[in-house]
């Protein structure tokens, strides 16, 4: 697991504000607090090696960030020269980028994965817009590439992979999601 800069946190309050102790915690790190040990997960560094072809981030490790879904992680990868998937603008898109000449051409990919988040409960949004993409990426691995695949999950929670819908469709007779109130 990548550590996101909402991890990093309270490792990096400790840092800023009582610097000798940070020096000798272990207690203030995310793996520590969300007790990896016991679920078996490791903590990964920044551009770990996903796949053939492909590197992960969570995305603040660099300055940079576009509205438009997939450019933030497209430019990430044409300056890393590798594609890259990613995490932290909850936006969802593969985006290529491609260089060469004379028929030569090499493609590259920003993979932006989307998010998991119940937005109604983001109460920073103050209930105001937010260009955000709810779903997951999705990765065939071969000896030596990679192919994506970007899921999006639809409001009533349910998504399709390779022709199968997962979870249960919520919507009422013309199409429409059903909300909270079980109105369509
Ligand atoms: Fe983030």
């Amino acid at each position: 697991m990548l550590e996101g800069n909402h991890d990093e946190r309270p490792r990096k309050y400790l840092a800023s504000r009582a610097p000798a102790l940070a020096a000798e915690d272990t207690f203030y790190r995310f793996e520590t607090l969300l007790d990896f040990p016991a679920f078996d997960v490791k903590k990964a560094e920044p551009y770990y090696p996903l796949a053939p072809g492909w590197v992960a981030v969570h995305g603040h490790e660099s300055p940079g960030m576009s509205q438009v879904a997939g450019a933030t992680a497209r430019l990430k990868a044409a300056k890393a020269g590798i594609s890259i998937v990613m995490g932290h603008t909850h936006r969802l898109a593969i985006a290529p980028h491609t260089t060469g000449h004379n028929g030569k051409l090499r493609t590259i990919y920003g993979f932006e994965v989307g998010h998991l988040m119940d937005v109604r409960q983001a109460g920073y949004l103050k209930n105001g817009p937010a260009n955000w993409q709810k779903g997951f990426g999705l990765f065939y691995v071969g000896k030596y590439n990679a192919t994506p695949h970007a899921i999006p999950i639809e409001d009533d929670g349910s998504f399709v992979v390779e022709g199968q819908r997962y979870g249960e469709i919520k919507r009422g007779p013309r199409g429409k999601f059903i909300s909270k109130g079980g109105k369509a």
